[in-house]
Order: structure tokens, then sequence, then C-alpha cells
């Protein structure tokens, strides 16, 4: 994956209902650590990463790359959602193209804040790089991120076997300009 590429960042902070979306901060550094260290959220992700080498290696500010935001609800780091542009070696119908991925601790699972989330980013997606479709990978077992991925608009593309599981992509068409 690489980033999105030359785009202003980051924004104002985006609110939604219940959420803030914003760059990431020195204070999310234990939010990150949690998150990416959570077996629980690693599930259908290949396993966690062990806290003793995430306390060593991650940055005072984490993940601070133009597409990387982090999910605040009530002050406080509940998730990430990743916009990253597909390099050449994912799927053929993948490469190049911007990719959604998301990260919520399990506390935060549940409540449609994923979803809302995910809406607004990919509303600030379409403001930036009007007309480009979003991909995303997932593992098919893998329900809660399947159904948000349909909840978000993201239509079947192809199935297929990698990382010893079967993985589904999908594909959000281009917003279509109003007539
Ligand atoms: C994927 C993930 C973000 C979804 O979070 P969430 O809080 O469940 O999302 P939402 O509350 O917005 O709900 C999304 C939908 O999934 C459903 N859902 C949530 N958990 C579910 C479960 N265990 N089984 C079935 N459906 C589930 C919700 O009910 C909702 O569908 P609905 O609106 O039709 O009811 C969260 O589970 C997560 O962070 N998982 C670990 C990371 C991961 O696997 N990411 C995917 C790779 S990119």
């Amino acid at each position: 994956m690489s980033h999105l590429g030359p785009i202003a960042w980051p924004p104002e902070p985006i609110k939604t209902e219940r959420l803030v979306l914003r760059e990431s901060e020195a204070r999310d550094r234990a939010a990150f650590i949690d998150l990416l260290a959570s077996p629980e959220v690693h599930t259908y992700l290949g396993g966690p990463i062990a806290r003793d080498k995430l306390e060593r290696e991650t940055p005072e500010v984490p993940e601070r790359w133009p597409g990387s935001f982090v999910v605040e609800l009530d002050g406080a780091m509940i998730g990430q959602i990743l916009l990253r542009r597909a390099t050449e070696h994912r799927r053929p119908a993948a490469a190049g193209k911007a990719d959604l991925g998301y990260l919520f601790m399990p506390q935060a699972w549940g409540f449609g804040y994923a979803a809302e989330a995910c809406t607004a980013a990919l509303d600030w997606f379409d403001g930036v790089l009007p007309g480009e479709p979003v991909v995303l990978t997932t593992q098919s077992a893998n329900v809660a991120s399947m159904r948000l991925a349909a909840k978000l608009g993201f239509i079947e593309v192809e199935r297929f076997e990698a990382w010893d599981a079967e993985q589904w992509l999908g594909m959000r068409p281009p917003a279509t300009p109003a007539a």
C-alpha cells in the first residue's frame, strides 16, 4: 500500500453525529498500541502484533499520514480508518485504486460507529478525489466487516484465496455527479 498522492492534508476535523475524524496525535499512542495488540481486532487480519514490539517501535505520533484518520468518541480514540492506494502487487482489479480499511476497539463494536465514521471518510474522499472508485479487501468469514462493506455500498468484484483464507474484494463505484 502507498499513500493516496498529492492531496490537501490534514483536513479540518470531520464531525459526524457522534464522532470526530482527525489526524493522529501523540496522545493517541497508547490507544494505537491497544488496537494493534488486540487479538480480537486481528482475528481476520493475520493476528496481532506483540505488545512489547509495539511499545518499542511505535513512533511518538503513530500512523500520521494522508488518509489515516483517528476516530474519536467523547474525546477518546475508538478506531482508525485507513485510505491508501493499493500497490501493483494486489489483485489487478484493486491495483492503483484507493483502498479502505477500518479497525475499531472491541468495546466500540456494534453501535454503528464504524458505519458512521466510514461514511464520513468516504464523503471526504469523494471531495478530494472526485470520480475515483474505492476498493476494500476483507476475509469473507469476517461477518461484521462484510456487513459494513455492503452497508457502505461496496459491491463484490471477486473472491480469492490468500493468506490461508477466502478473501472478498469489493468496489464502491465513484459517486455520480448530481445531474
Ligand atoms: C469490522 C468492524 C469495524 C465493524 O464494526 P462494528 O462496530 O460492528 O460496525 P457497525 O456497528 O457500524 O456495524 C456494521 C454492521 O455489522 C453488523 N455486525 C457487527 N458485528 C457483527 C457480528 N459479529 N456478526 C454479524 N454482524 C455483525 C452490525 O449489526 C451492522 O450491520 P447492520 O447495520 O445491518 O445491523 C469491527 O468489527 C472491527 O474493527 N473488526 C476488527 C478489524 C477488522 O476486521 N477490519 C476489517 C478489515 S479492513
